[in-house]
């Protein structure tokens, strides 16, 4: 039977070859057939947590719509919208927020992880996980297809939505995270993971010259060609097992652990998997990109369709708390 899906980027930067590999390409897998209901989102409002300017949050939004398009979403299919379009996700968001213990949001990774220099910490980034649980329980979604990092606030979303129930009556369904479990979290080219806010991503849509020198700067240590190498202490091994196919992966474990290939060699392996892989998609994407007013266009008819979701899902929610 068909499940309602529902899963989202920040657009706090352009999104990276980890965004496309772990929620990206498998969300837009279980788009293709008629038996799910899909809905992906810009998350807008999260973003505005860290970006401050007008053109660049305009900027990243655009690229995010263009990079789930050039990989195949079909709004015929999909349930395609920007979180801000939508009234009522922030109205649910307060009604939640009322019903969420503080200290359940002050231990949660993402905000300790910043709580060490609390005057940069705004309001908005303590407040992200209910907002993020106001997006899923208010279009009533079973499946989050989402990268590793974010298994806690799905975990956070069921404990709010299981508070709501247990004290107005059964209203929420309680959400799955759904992990890409053949793929570990993709290092980005300097080893650490790979994260917007570190500068280490692989961008797959920028021109060939560009993509090509990110590839050359994945850093390794200095063995020569024909020492013994490990894979599994690689970031080039580690982000060539997330693109390439299996038998590729492991003919190249053989080599690393047998000696005989240089990381030049592997770099160049990886740039012509991507370009392989992503050509149509970067095609599409230089189309695109360049066409605006398509774009504002392409999301009209998602948000017609979740506005009267949510219409209908939030009176029953504030009928039951009797606002
Ligand atoms: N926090 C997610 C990210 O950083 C984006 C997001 C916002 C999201 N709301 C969501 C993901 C709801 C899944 C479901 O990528």
């Amino acid at each position: 039977m068909g499940k309602r899906v529902l899963t989202a980027v920040q657009c706090s930067g352009k999104l990276h070859i980890g965004n496309v590999m772990s929620v990206v390409s498998p969300t837009l897998e279980l788009s293709n057939g008629d038996s799910n209901e899909v809905f992906i989102f810009l998350a807008d409002l999260h973003s505005l947590t860290t970006v401050k300017d007008p053109k660049i949050l305009d900027e990243y939004r655009r690229n995010a719509a263009v990079v789930w398009l050039s990989l195949g979403l079909d709004t015929d299919k999909v349930v395609f919208y920007r979180q801000s379009k939508v009234r009522g996700i922030c109205e649910l968001t307060w009604i939640l927020n009322c019903l969420t213990p503080f200290p359940m949001l002050a231990n949660a990774h993402a905000f300790k992880d910043k709580s060490s220099n609390l005057s940069n910490v705004n309001v908005g980034l303590f407040d992200y996980p209910v907002l993020m649980a106001a997006d899923i329980l208010i279009v009533g979604a079973e499946y989050i297809p989402v990268g590793k990092d974010q298994l806690q606030h799905i975990e956070i979303t069921r404990d709010i939505a299981t508070f709501y129930n247990n004290r107005y009556g059964n209203m929420f369904t309680l959400p799955q995270a759904l992990i890409n479990s053949n793929l570990e979290i993709i290092p980005g080219i300097d080893g650490r993971k790979m994260s917007k806010s570190y500068g280490n991503t692989i961008d797959i849509f920028v021109a060939e010259n560009e993509l090509k020198k990110t590839i050359m700067s994945i850093k390794t240590d200095s063995k020569s060609i024909d020492e013994p190498k490990d894979p599994e202490n690689c970031t080039l091994f580690k982000i060539y097992s997330a693109v390439a196919d299996k038998e590729d992966v492991e003919s190249l474990r053989g080599r690393y652990v047998n000696g005989g290939i240089s990381y030049k060699e592997t770099k160049d392996m990886l740039y012509e998997t991507i370009v392989t892989k992503f050509g149509e998609a970067r095609k599409k994407y230089d189309d695109l990109i360049k066409n605006r007013d398509f774009i504002d266009r392409i999301f009209v008819d998602g948000e017609r369709k979740v506005q009267d979701i949510v219409d209908c899902k939030l009176s029953e929610i504030k009928g039951a708390v009797m606002l």
